[in-house]
């Protein structure tokens, strides 16, 4: 299997041979890790990041795994280049693209990665859009399969925000993988029709079930995995809190919502994640609302059940097979 050239931009693009093939080296290049064996195979290649909003773990993940690779990194934050500002999408990566082997490009509209995508000559890299993260898949479904031995025929319940890039990444890429798919939450933030018909179509070919509900007993029956994110994500503006915590306070993920579901079942969550006070947003959230917990209790969050912080390790090993694989020979 080859995906050199490739853009990586939603996984909309790939097949599920395909994705699985990343999942897969994307274990085999943690193992080699884990064991120190040196995987510096893209020495001399250089590649740059553009983030357009704030980051963690997908800026370290892409500058561990590319300096783990043997490549050099450029960081760009929003405000230290001409992107945007004095430079078009489609001319800037028409000048990183002679410079870097692959560009990262975190931002608002999945039209800007695509245009990059369209210009550049290299691969592009989604960091995340208001639309998808991708990379981010591919890190959730290598946790998975580490719990599980497998993913076909598992029970993905996704509760809260469904209908931005995580409700929608995880959709597409559950119908590809064979999981059946839940979305339990306040029918206004079910995914997009066209997105939710889309993703039943490849269901129908993958064997897996694509199910929208605001039922929480009936969705969480025999849940394999329960995976919730933020509320507000970036970009929005924080005057939506009220409505979000009305809507969707009743699909926070806490403990009666395992009541149903699985004894082997898990907890996950992009992260960054509010279960406590102990961030600057959470701690305005409580003053205001009074409320200390948000889209997960503590409990969940720090519980046995909860993987997120192996899900956390598996972008840097994932980002690295998306990297390798797209610009390998
Ligand atoms: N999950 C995720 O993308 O985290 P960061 O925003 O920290 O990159
Ligand atoms: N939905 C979140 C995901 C963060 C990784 C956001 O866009 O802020």
């Amino acid at each position: 299997m080859t995906l050199k050239g490739r853009s990586f931009l939603t996984l909309r693009d790939f097949t599920p041979e395909e994705i699985t093939y990343l999942i897969d080296l994307a274990a085999e290049l943690k193992e080699k890790k884990k064991q120190g064996i040196m995987h510096d195979s893209l020495v001399g290649k250089n590649i740059v990041l553009i983030f357009e909003k704030t980051s963690t773990r997908t800026r370290c993940s892409f500058e561990v795994a590319a300096h783990d690779l043997g490549m050099h990194v450029t960081y760009l934050d929003p405000a230290s280049s001409q992107f945007g500002g004095k430079e078009s999408v489609a001319d800037t990566a028409r000048v990183l693209g002679r410079m870097y082997d692959g560009i990262e490009y975190r931002g608002f509209a999945q039209e800007t990665v695509e245009e990059l995508a369209k210009y550049a000559g290299v691969p592009v890299w989604n960091g995340l859009t208001d639309e998808f993260h991708p990379t981010q898949m591919i890190a959730d479904m290598l946790t998975i399969r580490e719990k599980f031995g497998k993913l076909e025929g598992l029970k993905f319940v996704y509760m809260g925000d469904a209908r931005f890039n995580m409700g929608n990444s995880l959709m597409l890429t559950c119908a590809k993988l064979g999981i059946n798919f839940v979305a339990c939450t306040n029918k206004r933030y079910f995914p997009k029709k066209d997105l939710v018909e889309l993703a039943k179509g490849i269901a129908a070919e993958t064997g897996a079930t694509i199910t929208l509900t605001e039922d929480i007993d009936e969705a969480t029956t025999d849940a394999d995995v329960i995976y919730t994110d933020v509320w507000v994500s970036m970009g929005e503006p924080a005057v939506v809190w009220g409505e979000r915590i009305d809507d969707l306070l009743p699909y926070q993920v806490n403990e009666k919502a395992f009541e149903k579901a699985k004894d082997t079942a898990i907890f996950m969550h992009c992260l960054p994640a509010y279960h406590d006070r102990n961030t600057r947003v959470g701690e305005e959230v409580y003053k205001k609302f009074g409320l200390s917990e948000l889209e997960v209790t503590n409990e969940v969050f720090e519980g046995p059940r909860s993987v997120v912080f192996d899900e956390a390790e598996n972008r840097m090993h994932s980002i690295k097979a998306i990297m390798k694989a797209t610009l390998s020979d």
